[in-house]
């Protein structure tokens, strides 16, 4: 599926999320601590945004790679990346990440997570990643229960699998709103990340709780 909607997927993104995509990511990179010099890990990368943002941060003497399932996600994170820094791809499968044990100083993970058929083993592996005291960062779409969240949802809900169906991809857009469904609450997602193996994990809501930011860190 996310072959098929690769060629769309950053402008149609840009719409349904009112524009705040970027803001959202670059509080996950914020997030992350990360310095000139450090290394990252973007798991279900895409089209690479967050990876892009990672990679400007830690610089040329940085390392960041970008890990997705879909080659042809990934083919246009390739074209859009550039520059001196040390960006890489690679297809692989977030259940089983092809990465060695603690060889990155934090794992991001974008609108993935709820993706994924087994959640703690996802965060499992993202922590099996990160060197000890390494940070996980997950951001994920939510379904907010404030009343302006709430309007939110309908936009969301009602309108998303419009734009999606007017754009040729009704399946996957009527996908996405199925799996933001069915993703666990924020204290639930808490638990998962502490069972698969985290510490001190922390979650922010943002732009009245549309969108959830899960911080936790390797022991
Ligand atoms: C909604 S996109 C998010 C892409 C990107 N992180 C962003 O912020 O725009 C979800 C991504 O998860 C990837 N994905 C789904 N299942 C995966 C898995 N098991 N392992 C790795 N990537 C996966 C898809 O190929 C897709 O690129």
């Amino acid at each position: 599926m996310f072959d098929r909607i690769a060629g769309s997927y950053d402008s149609l993104n840009a719409v349904i999320s009112g524009f705040q995509e970027p803001r959202w990511r670059r509080g996950l990179v914020a997030a992350c601590g990360l310095r000139p010099g450090m290394a990252a890990l973007d798991v279900a990368t895409g089209t690479g945004a967050v990876a892009r943002d990672l990679a400007r941060r830690v610089g040329a003497t940085g390392r960041v790679v970008g890990v997705d399932i879909s080659p042809g996600m990934l083919e246009r994170a390739r074209a859009h990346a550039g520059g001196p820094v040390q960006l890489t791809f690679c297809v692989g499968d977030a259940m089983a990440l092809p990465v060695t044990d603690a060889s990155f100083d934090a794992a991001t993970i974008a609108f993935g997570m709820r993706n994924l058929p087994d959640y703690r083993r996802g965060f499992a592996e993202m922590t099996r990643a990160v060197r000890p005291g390494g940070i996980v960062a997950c951001l994920e779409i939510a379904r907010p229960a404030s009343a302006v969240g709430r309007l939110g949802r309908v936009w969301f809900e009602a309108i998303v699998p419009r734009i999606g169906r007017l754009a040729g991809q009704g399946d996957a857009y009527r996908y996405l709103v199925a799996s933001v469904r069915a993703y666990p609450s924020p204290n639930r997602i808490v638990a998962i990340m502490e069972r698969a193996g985290l510490v001190e994990v922390t979650w922010t809501p943002m732009t009245f709780g549309m969108v959830t930011l899960h911080v936790g860190r390797r022991p």
